[in-house]
């Protein structure tokens, strides 16, 4: 059986026709999406559209797909850059995705344990009881594992820390596809296909290059906020809070 894993997408719709587009040239037998749909990109709406067309086994709730159903608090003021960057992208998100859609988000899970072939699975967007636990591909093993909750569990796949690796811990295997939409280090947005045959688990990282100017320039006829931030991270693939700041 050969699973697609996809993840983080954060409304950059562009980055995610290239890799539905490779996807195809994998033909997997089914499609895991863990999170992060929303927020951050210039098309919000067609993303979640996408996600739902893959008709995928899972698609698990994202920080930042909770976040845009729950925040803002009423009264709530931003008390720092990085909170002023999500309310913007929060209000433009609001304007541009159905309340169908909104709601479909709100009630996705939080994590899904189920079978591949003969290999006990665990999915998850950060971890176990948390969608914002950050463990990177060179955390410590004991890191490693407090992300799955079963012992008998071989497999764990997570995103949200848009970094793509496959690490054996102490007893499974751990998988993080990366980042669609958003990246860390390598502008080209990545997914995992992982084949099963019986327990045995195989895995490719796969790196899909996109046409930035032309998601840029959707940013621009869209009005999007913030659009010095997204091209500061998609150009540079890195985190683009605290370098920004000093530009704007
Ligand atoms: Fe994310």
């Amino acid at each position: 059986m050969r699973l697609a894993v996809l993840s983080d997408t954060h409304g950059n719709a562009t980055a995610f026709e290239a890799v539905i587009h490779d996807l195809h040239s994998q033909s997997p037998d089914a499609v895991v999406f863990l999170g992060d749909i929303v927020m951050r990109g210039p098309q919000p709406s067609e993303c979640i559209h996408m996600v739902r067309s893959l008709k995928p086994l899972a698609v698990i709730r994202g920080n930042y797909d909770d976040m845009f159903t729950k925040f803002p608090e009423p009264g709530w003021v931003p008390s720092n850059y990085k909170q002023e960057l999500v309310l913007r992208a929060y209000e433009y998100d609001c304007e541009r995705t159905a309340k169908e859609d909104q709601i479909w988000l709100s009630n996705l899970p939080v994590e899904l344990s189920c079978e591949f072939e003969e290999v006990p699975t665990e999915m998850y967007h950060a971890g176990p009881n948390s969608l914002v636990n950050v463990v990177y591909p060179w955390a410590p093993l004991d890191e490693l594992d407090s992300l799955n909750k079963y012992e008998h569990t071989k497999l764990v796949l997570y995103g949200h820390v848009h970094h793509a690796f496959a690490r054996q811990g102490r007893g499974r295997l751990h998988v993080n596809c990366g980042s669609i939409g958003l990246f860390d280090g390598d502008n080209r947005a990545s997914y995992a296909i992982v084949d099963f045959n019986k327990s045995d688990i195989a895995v490719q990282l796969r790196r899909v290059t996109y046409d930035l100017e032309s998601a840029l320039e959707i940013a621009r006829e869209r009005n999007m906020p913030d659009i010095a931030a997204f091209e500061y991270a998609h150009r540079t693939a890195r985190y683009p809070y605290n370098a920004l700041k000093q530009l704007t």
